[in-house]
């Protein structure tokens, strides 16, 4: 049977940075302020947005630490963090966002089950690790298999820690093993998060990143791998984390007609202003962040000032001095976010608008009744902020 052959407790809370805005305390779940995303291309860790279904375990035996590989496999295995070290390492910039992310905007139109969030439950990080095909081939699946000789179809990630949704059981999740030993998706068995080991509160000592999926597949600290036939039956793959039509409730939801979230879609949102804002003369500097799910890349960022009557188009950059092309994989990080920004004039009180074309010319939609749904999850409508023209600091 998987088991962590390290142990793992709960005790104290992590150091975690006081600006960080708390959505909630059990489980700890916080945003930075949405100000902080844009000061730089690669979100620094404790600015990070911890999103968490239970307490955060300590994995504190490193040395008996294992990741178990079993299930419908020839060569089913145990790996100790130095295995997976001694395999080559990646390092993959990837925007990870949970789908929760713009929660609370979406609960004001109809209220929605589920920790409410602004605008920052997103980051983007520099992940190292070992790519999880390169792990599987170590228990005899070969790169680009889309099934195992006994029927294996899906990877299936366990962790330590444990949830009340799954009735104290770890959490979990899977995807398709296709994505899985595609060394082109990048799915990492991550140890390190911008340059450092991953602290606890992002998985320590090891966990998955799966690069344009929605942040619940990318399980933190990994306790085993099942090679399985059918997807994973868990609870955050089967009764959360679907989108369902506005007009399902919690009287005629079926869970089973949907299917669990992957990739998620393109979405932008202004992080240099507030909902609300005061400013002093006319010129406003607009600047936010866009990303899309897949690894489509962000072909434009559209800004307007007069609530989306006219528009102007935002510069969008990832690294200083080389310039941004959605379909550039050698010179841009296809799984990262970009950051735009446009200085606009604002003669009078205004509503600012944002949205975000991916490079398979998806666009955001404008309004996000059309996008509710029970669970709150993908606002990705237009982000909208308001401009009042008159006696400020700003
Ligand atoms: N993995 C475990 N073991 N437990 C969790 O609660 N939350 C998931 C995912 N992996 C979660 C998990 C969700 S919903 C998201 S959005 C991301 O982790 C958040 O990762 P972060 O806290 O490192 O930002």
């Amino acid at each position: 049977m998987p088991g962590i052959r390290g142990s793992a407790a709960y005790s104290h809370e992590p150091p975690r940075d006081p600006c960080l805005k708390i959505n909630s305390k059990e489980p700890f779940n916080a945003e930075p302020p949405r100000s902080v995303l844009i000061s730089s291309y690669v979100t620094p860790v404790e600015f990070f947005y911890k999103r968490n279904h239970g307490p955060a375990p300590i994995v504190d035996d490193i040395e008996r630490y294992r990741v178990c590989i079993f299930g419908l496999v020839e060569n089913p295995k145990e790996l100790s963090l130095d295995d997976i070290r001694k395999l080559p390492r990646y390092d993959v910039t990837a925007t990870l966002q949970c789908a929760g992310n713009r929660r609370t905007a979406m609960s004001k139109v109809k209220t929605v089950k589920g920790v409410g969030w602004d605008v920052a439950a997103i980051g983007n990080a520099v992940w190292g690790g070992a790519r999880l095909a390169d792990v599987l081939e170590l228990v005899g699946i070969p790169k680009l298999a889309a099934t195992t000789p006994s029927g294996g179809k899906h990877v299936e990630f366990t962790s330590v820690d444990r949830c009340k949704e799954e009735n104290g059981g770890p959490y979990k999740a899977s995807i398709p093993l296709k994505r899985a030993t595609s060394p082109e998706a990048d799915v990492l068995l991550a140890y390190e998060m911008n340059g450092e080991p991953l602290n606890r509160d992002h998985g320590y000592p090891l966990r998955v990143i799966v690069p344009g999926v929605i942040g619940a597949r990318s399980v933190k600290w990994l306790d085993s791998i099942e090679i399985t036939a059918e997807e994973c039956q868990g609870f955050f793959m089967q009764r959360d984390y679907k989108m369902f039509a506005p007009s399902v409730n919690w009287d005629n939801i079926s869970w089973p007609t949907r299917r669990p979230l992957m990739d998620f879609p393109v979405q932008s949102a202004i992080c240099s202003l507030e909902d609300v804002n005061v400013v002093n003369d006319g010129k406003v500097m607009v600047a936010g962040y866009a990303v899309s799910g897949g690894g489509r890349g962000i072909e434009r960022v559209d800004v307007s000032v007069d609530g989306g009557k006219t528009w102007v188009e935002a510069s969008r950059y990832q690294k200083p001095d080389v310039p941004y092309t959605a379909d550039d994989d050698v010179c841009c990080d296809k799984w990262a976010w970009i950051l735009f920004k446009v200085e606009v004039d604002i003669p009078q009180n205004a509503e600012i608008v944002a949205k975000a074309v991916d490079m398979a010319a998806n666009v955001q939609p404008e309004d996000v009744t059309v996008i509710w749904n029970l669970r709150g999850v993908l606002n990705t409508s237009w982000h909208k902020v308001e401009v009042q023209v008159g006696r400020s600091n700003l």
